[in-house]
């Protein structure tokens, strides 16, 4: 991933840790002319155990420092940002924002199962974000906390027997208030890692899903803003420009983090947002 300047508009990514790396490796190859700052705020994760002001303060003063450092548009890359705090960063924010609770949704919707099983943090089963937004497009969701699942990723145990446990436990809690639900939506952007693990352990429990996550629905989402307000991407093919922070350790971070993005991180810069 080289660094040359482009024209294309600066997207401003987040997310409380690793996980909207996920959302990024999908914006990439759709609007590839952008310059992309992503940050990872991974001295306050995780999110989805706080409370709904500290999500939003968080989150707030992550957006404001990608706004510093030159976004002209910003992607919520982590569910519970979303679900917490989309108003609180929207009014904070002078440029566009895009979540990913919606494009999430859509992508449900595209499935085409009325029940639908969310998988997410407690902070966003607790905001009922998605219980809402699948029932303005017809939808019934029944939403799962796993708040031992986003640890285990970013400890990497995403091949480990003992998040394959934890998972098929909630997996069996869900099941028994969800026994008709045939779409299984991966309400937080740590989860698409665990997709082959998932699609095991409900081949194992006979119980087919279709696995859905918000990342290429929330890329295309991105792009038609880009679109409407920004549009300026230069052409296909011109060079890819990213620039990495995060709030702990950026050896862990550049580690880990390639396995989020699909292909090895250039230097991640360590940033202090404060407590
Ligand atoms: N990636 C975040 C999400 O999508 C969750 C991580 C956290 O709890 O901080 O909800």
């Amino acid at each position: 991933m080289s660094t040359p300047s482009t024209t294309g508009p600066t997207i401003g990514v987040f997310d409380s840790g690793f996980g909207g790396l996920t959302v990024l490796r999908a914006l990439l190859p759709l609007i590839p002319g952008a310059n992309y700052i992503y940050l990872g705020d991974t001295a306050r994760l995780p999110y989805g155990a706080k409370s709904q002001q500290t999500i939003a303060r968080y989150a707030v003063s992550s957006a404001e420092f990608l706004l510093d450092e030159g976004a002209e548009m910003l992607v919520i890359a982590c569910n519970t940002a979303t679900a917490m705090a989309l108003p609180e960063i929207e009014a904070a924010m002078p440029i566009p924002v895009v979540g990913v609770i919606r494009p999430g949704t859509e992508a449900a919707r595209e499935a085409g199962e009325h029940d639908v099983l969310v998988l997410a943090t407690s902070a966003t089963v607790q905001s009922g974000a998605y219980t809402r937004a699948c029932a303005s497009v017809g939808l019934q969701a029944y939403e799962k906390a796993c708040p031992l699942l986003v640890p285990m990723v970013e400890e990497g145990w995403i091949n480990h027997k003992v998040t394959a446990e934890v998972l098929r436990i909630y997996l069996d809690e869900a099941f028994a208030e969800a026994p008709n639900a045939h779409t299984l939506l991966l309400g937080c952007t740590h989860y698409p890692l665990l997709k082959p693990m998932i699609e095991r352990t409900l081949e194992e429990m006979g119980h087919p899903m279709r696995i859905v996550d918000s990342a290429a629905t929330t890329a295309q989402a991105a792009a038609r803003v880009i679109e409407s307000k920004l549009p300026r991407v230069s052409s296909p093919g011109a060079e890819i420009n990213c620039t990495f922070f995060a709030t702990d350790s950026v050896e862990k971070f550049q580690r880990l983090g390639g396995v989020f993005l699909g292909q090895p991180l250039p230097q991640v810069s360590l940033v202090d947002l404060g407590g």
